[in-house]
């Protein structure tokens, strides 16, 4: 089959390689219709480098048809259609059963003391071959894959398997109190649909993005916007009665604009060799904190901040007298994909569209354009919000 292969920094290419198999009596092999391209998946590109292998098949937004199930999966078979969670969890294990399926410890990945296992992820999620391919095998498929009606356009489901339960899960652990202010920093999908889940559940949003379309794409859901940049914590307090907005969503992580020394330092760990650049990684703090600095700033005291951006670093410099005086809290992780599925399959499958799940993809293109879209995706080109692959 044809996949999206990693090759080096910067470097993805689309390769032959074989066709997955069923391995487990818990897995199922799905033919691939639709695979997003995910922020997550520009770490991959640029500051996970050292954690990658030649070869690796990336992607974890995959949706498609069942063709083939393991002897013990019952609640699948073949020609069902379904969305494929990013996270692989048991389903029966103590996480999954506290509803913390990204810290399954069936799949947790011991070697590099990770959480669960995610689909096409580096070894620290456990090289589990990706979905930007024509084909998926999906390990506990007993458990994971979400049925979806066979009718209506791949993409009113396909974000179930990450974009809306890491919004959804970003906006309730924000903690936001009724009639409450939450800001949402970076407009990428995850701030997007952050920012709507806001505004569906009642809270007031103001969101924050440099990219205009990604500020008009906000604001035609609603949402009031800010471009950023100096002077947001004082532009988000003067909307707040100058306390500042009870609660702040950071959708951005470690790929933030605005922290040149975190860059270059970020880059140079991208250039080292593989075992050099990964105890650096691990250990030098090259994140870019820019985004994560703004929301301890621009909360109100006694605020919460959830972090659904992705940082990666072990000794990043906290603000610790500023935590600790705000009385900040602070919830973050990867996303428990399968806990809010309930919550969210009603309102993809509702007509009317109540979260805009339509509006969202910019590009859609076939598998062989992958490297060309990872490129535009990355650079913000060409109106680039959230590209769809179809293989
Ligand atoms: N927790 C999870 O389970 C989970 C799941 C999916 C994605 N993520 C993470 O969420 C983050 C966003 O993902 P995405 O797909 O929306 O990516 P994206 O790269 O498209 O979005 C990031 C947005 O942040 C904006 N931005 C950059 N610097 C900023 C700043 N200083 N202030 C305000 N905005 C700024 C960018 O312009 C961009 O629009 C990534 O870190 C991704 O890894 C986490
Ligand atoms: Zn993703
Ligand atoms: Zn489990």
């Amino acid at each position: 089959m044809k996949a999206l292969t990693w090759q080096a920094k910067r470097t993805v290419t689309v390769e032959e390689v074989p066709d997955p198999k069923i391995i487990e009596p818990t897995d199922a092999i799905i033919r691939v219709t639709s695979s997003a391209i995910c922020g997550s998946d520009l770490h991959l590109y640029e500051v996970l480098v050292p954690f990658m292998d030649k070869g690796d098949v990336i992607g974890h937004e995959p949706m498609g048809i069942v063709e083939e199930v393991g002897s013990a999966v019952t609640n699948l078979k073949p020609g069902d259609r379904v969305v494929i969670p990013f996270t692989v969890a048991c389903g029966h294990c103590y996480m999954c059963e506290q509803g913390l399926q990204s810290q399954c410890e069936t799949t947790q990945v011991r070697e590099y003391n990770s959480g669960a296992t995610l689909f096409g992820y580096s070894r620290l999620y456990g090289s589990l071959p990706g979905g930007q391919a024509e084909y998926l095998r999906v390990p506990h498929a007993d458990y994971g894959p979400v049925k979806v009606p066979s009718v209506g356009e791949d993409e009113r489901f396909l974000f179930l398997s990450d974009v809306l339960p890491t919004a959804w899960q970003a906006v309730k652990y924000a903690n936001v109190p009724e009639g409450g202010t939450l800001a949402v920093l970076g407009l990428g999908p995850i701030g997007q649909m952050s920012a709507r889940i806001g505004a569906h559940l009642g809270y007031r949003v103001v969101g924050v993005d440099p990219v205009a379309e990604r500020r008009a794409m906000a604001a035609r859901h609603g949402i009031e916007v800010l471009e950023g940049g100096e002077g947001v914590v004082e532009e988000l307090r003067e909307r707040t009665d100058g306390r500042g907005p009870d609660s702040v969503v950071d959708a951005v992580g470690m790929e933030a604009h605005g922290s040149p020394v975190a860059g270059t330092a970020q880059a140079a760990v991208g250039m080292l060799p593989p075992s050099i650049a990964r105890t650096a990684m691990e250990t030098a703090g090259v994140d870019r904190l820019s985004a994560l600095y703004t929301a301890i700033d621009a909360v109100r005291r006694g605020g919460t901040i959830s972090l659904s951006g992705v940082y990666g670093g072990m000794k990043d410099p906290m603000p610790m007298l500023t935590l600790f005086d705000k009385q900040v809290q602070m919830r973050m992780g990867q996303c428990n994909v399968q806990h809010w599925t309930d919550d969210l399959l009603p309102l993809v499958d509702d007509p009317s569209d109540p979260l805009g799940v339509l509006d969202l993809k910019t590009h859609t293109a076939p598998l062989a354009d992958g490297p060309e879209m990872y490129e535009k995706f990355q650079k913000k080109q060409d109106g680039c919000i959230k590209v769809v692959l179809k293989p």
